[in-house]
């Protein structure tokens, strides 16, 4: 069985989809750390994001990273695989990598399983909130792990990046119109979790 969960920053999908996987019993991808790992590389390499040439590299380099690296976390290296992201040689550098995890079984979360990724998976989900409520999520997460933060500037960084995400060219996060969307506005995580599970078991 594979399960697509798309959505922007802090909608709740990484939550929601290893809960998936911890009840089906399947593989989790964080599609996103793949991402990051491509960004923290040209970082740690003293490169720019921005240029093509040095993303590609970072991208090639990717296996030999860790993607439980916490610096992978950091807000600055979440921009910069945005970043990163539109690029698509390495979209696709990173494609087969993901549709090899997909293949056994697996609950993917990112920006583009249900479109690109993985167009036949078996269930997909559009996990959403509002720009507030997924800032403030951001925010408190980044208390708890004692890192302080502006609040005007995460929002506003939060709002750059789904702008990003959502505008770019290639692969951009879109609701496929075979996937359900779930509004966690004023949904918790349980109840987000329920409800998923629900249209699951009814397919
Ligand atoms: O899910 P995340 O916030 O960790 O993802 C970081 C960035 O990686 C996100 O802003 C855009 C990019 N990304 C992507 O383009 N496609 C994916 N499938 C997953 C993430």
């Amino acid at each position: 069985m594979i399960i697509a969960v798309d959505g922007p920053a802090a909608s709740g999908k990484g939550t929601l989809a290893r809960r998936l996987a911890a009840h089906f019993k399947i593989d989790h991808l964080d599609t996103g750390s793949l991402y990051r790992c491509v960004a923290l590389g040209v970082l740690r390499a003293g490169r720019d994001p921005n240029n093509e040439s040095d993303a590609i590299t970072a991208a090639h380099d990717v296996r030999s990273l860790d993607l439980s690296d916490p610096d992978l976390r950091d807000e600055k290296v979440g921009n910069a695989a945005s970043t990163v992201a539109q690029f698509p040689a390495v979209r696709q550098i990173l494609l087969d990598y993901q549709r090899q995890v997909a293949a056994a079984g697996a609950v993917l979360d990112g920006r583009d399983i249900g479109t690109v990724v993985c167009p036949d998976a078996d269930h997909k989900f559009y996990v959403t909130a509002s720009l507030e409520i997924r800032a403030e999520r951001r925010i408190a997460e980044l208390l708890d792990r004692g890192v302080a933060v502006s609040p005007d500037e995460i929002r506003e960084e939060m709002a750059v990046r789904d702008r990003l995400d959502r505008e770019r060219a290639t692969s951009p996060l879109i609701l496929a119109s075979d996937a359900h969307l779930l509004d966690t506005t004023n949904l918790d995580i349980d109840s987000a979790f329920s409800y998923a599970l629900t249209l699951i078991e009814q397919n």
